[in-house]
């Protein structure tokens, strides 16, 4: 049996940056309220007016970096997985838009629809099919572009203010010393709690007849929704569970970690993972400042940050965490 490891990394972010103030212009927030709940200073929109980014477009943009780093041309990719929740259509998905875009043989391409878990799990399967000895490299992605799709209004302020579009990807190889790589992935969800934080139309739940026939002024079934508190709450739970679940299963404690790239949701969330484990400031990896929550691009945009740092090393053990809608929550145990 192989072993999977993470040999190349990529982001592309788009060029516009929002700063906090420059919602004013939508919506009643400040830069005090934002900075102090959340921790983000900016984040990046895409600019429709002057940029033909999309989801698979900024996720091919980062795919090809990530390939570039890997030293792995496109022949050599064995499968694509691209997680997302803002596909370009609503179907078919972003994997294979990602085929085409980087000219790639007819391979398989999976989307995975986990949101802020998406990363952890697309990795997760790659991670399998490289085990099983299926696939030597594969491609996994996530891309978000949460800017087109949110309500730019007060109403939608809770929401709104948090999400920032952008794409990361790893190119994920055959690894055949057993004790490197992807040493374990734990994955969970809990339905119950799926409206928690959702968009529920227009999809075959709420079609756009529907939203159409009740023509509400009210109607935000087609923004996200998030109750922002339960969510949080949740989220320091299920962070720490998931993590502490990770080291368990490879008999590791939480001083053997040298590097941690929570998906980024809210610094908040980041700082009580942090105290909760006893990590300094640099072993915990955070850019929520920058971009905001890019839901799946989060982790593979830190990671590949933390990785042109020089803050991921040969030997290093690094902990991929997150938690999001669904709930999905899910972690990773790498040896670097
Ligand atoms: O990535 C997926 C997982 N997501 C998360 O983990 C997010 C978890 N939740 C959170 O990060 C926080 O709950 C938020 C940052 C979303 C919200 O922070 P909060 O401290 O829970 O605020 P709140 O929703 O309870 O709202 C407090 C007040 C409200 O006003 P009143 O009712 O107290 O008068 C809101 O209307 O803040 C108001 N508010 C805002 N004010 C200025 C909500 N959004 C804004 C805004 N600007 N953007």
């Amino acid at each position: 049996m192989y072993n999977s490891k993470i040999t190349g990394l990529g982001k592309y972010v788009p060029e516009q940056i929002i700063k906090n103030d420059d919602l004013k212009q939508w919506m009643d927030t400040s830069d005090e309220w934002i900075q102090e709940r959340t921790g983000i200073k900016e984040r990046r929109w895409i600019d429709p007016k002057t940029s033909d980014d999309t989801t698979s477009i900024m996720g091919a943009k980062a795919a090809k970096i990530a390939m570039e780093r890997a030293g792995v041309t496109k022949d050599e990719i064995d499968f694509i997985i691209f997680a997302t929740l803002s596909p370009d259509m609503y179907f078919p998905g972003g994997g294979v838009r990602v085929q085409e875009l980087l000219d790639m043989p007819t391979i398989g391409a999976l989307d995975v629809r986990n949101q802020c878990s998406g990363f952890v799990y697309a990795l997760s399967v790659a991670d399998q099919f490289i085990k099983t000895g299926m696939y030597k490299n594969v491609l996994v992605i996530g891309s978000e572009n949460h800017s087109g799709g949110l309500e730019r209004s007060t109403r939608g302020r809770g929401v709104t203010v948090i999400f920032g579009d952008g794409a990361g990807a790893a190119v994920l190889s055959r690894e055949e010393d057993n004790s490197k790589g992807v040493l374990s992935t734990h994955l969970h969800s809990e339905g119950k709690y799926a409206k928690e934080l959702a968009l529920e139309g227009p999809s075959t739940g709420r079609w756009v007849d529907a939203i159409m026939e009740d023509n509400d002024p009210d109607d935000t079934s087609y923004y996200p929704y998030m109750n922002g508190q339960f969510v949080f709450k949740n989220a320091v739970v299920r962070f720490s569970e998931v993590i502490m679940e990770g080291l368990m299963a490879n008999n590791l404690t939480k001083k053997d970690i040298d590097m941690l790239i929570p998906h980024q949701a809210n610094l908040r969330i980041s700082q009580f993972v942090q105290r909760k484990f006893g990590l300094s400031d640099d072993q915990v990896y955070n850019n929520i400042m920058h971009y905001g929550n890019t839901t799946a691009a989060s982790i593979p945009i830190a990671l590949t940050e933390a990785w042109e740092e020089g803050k991921v090393n040969d030997g290093d053990t690094v902990v991929l965490a997150a938690f999001g809608s669904g709930f999905t929550w899910a972690s990773a145990i790498i040896k670097w």
